[in-house]
C-alpha cells in the first residue's frame, strides 16, 4: 500500500492543537486517525485541535470511564476513542469499535497501537514522542490513497499558516 510521510516538531501545546485543528478541517467521514505514543505525548491535545477544526462545541477529554466519547456537535461527529486499558483488538470489538470505524463521523483512538488487528488497513497514523518539556515530535504516516492526498493538503496549509504569521 501507498506511504506517504511528515515529520513535524511541534513547539507548544497550542501549535498541536492548531495542526489538529487544520485536520479537523479537512476530515472526511469515515476518517480513521491511529494516535500513538507515550503518556503526556500529546495526544489528547491533538484530539482537542481536531474537535475545534470540525467545530465541536463541547470540551474534550480523554475517555477515562468509557472506552468512547462521541461528539456530534460539529460538521461531523468525532468519535474520541481511548483504549489505554484494553488489551486485545478482540476486546475493542466488543465495545463496539466497527461502528466507529465504519460509522459516517471521524474515529480518532489513543493508544492505537494495541488494537491494530482491529483497525482498516487504510488510516493516518500519527505517531508523538516526547522531545523536551514543550516539545513533541509528531510523525505523520498516511497509509492509502486518501490518507496520502489528506496529508499533501495538510502540509500545504500548516506551511500557508507559517507563511501568514512570519
Ligand atoms: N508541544 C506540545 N504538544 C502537546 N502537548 C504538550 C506540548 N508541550 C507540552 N505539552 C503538554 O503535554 C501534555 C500532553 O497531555 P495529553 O493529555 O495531550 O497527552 P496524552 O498523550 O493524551 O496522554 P495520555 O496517554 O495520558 O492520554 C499536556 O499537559 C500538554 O500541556
Ligand atoms: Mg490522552
Amino acid at each position: 500500500m501507498s506511504l506517504l510521510r511528515l515529520d513535524l516538531i511541534s513547539a507548544s501545546p497550542e501549535q498541536t492543537q492548531a495542526w489538529g485543528a487544520v485536520l479537523g478541517e479537512l476530515a472526511q467521514p469515515g476518517d480513521v486517525y491511529a494516535l500513538v505514543g507515550d503518556l503526556g505525548s500529546g495526544k489528547t491535545c491533538l484530539v482537542q485541535g481536531i474537535g475545534r477544526g470540525l467545530g465541536v462545541l463541547e470540551a474534550i477529554h480523554s475517555p477515562t470511564f468509557v472506552l468512547a466519547n462521541e461528539h456530534k456537535s460539529g460538521r461531523l461527529p468525532l468519535y474520541h476513542v481511548d483504549v489505554y486499558r484494553v488489551t486485545s483488538a478482540a476486546e475493542a470489538v466488543g465495545f463496539g469499535l466497527e461502528d466507529y470505524v465504519n460509522g459516517e463521523g471521524v474515529c480518532v483512538i489513543e493508544w492505537a497501537e494495541k488494537i491494530r488487528e482491529a483497525l482498516p488497513p487504510e488510516r493516518l497514523k500519527i505517531v508523538l514522542r516526547h522531545l523536551g518539556e514543550s516539545t513533541r515530535g509528531l510523525r505523520f504516516e498516511g497509509q492509502g490513497e486518501r490518507y496520502e492526498v489528506l496529508l499533501i493538503e495538510f502540509e500545504r496549509r500548516i506551511r500557508l499558516g507559517d507563511a501568514t504569521r512570519n
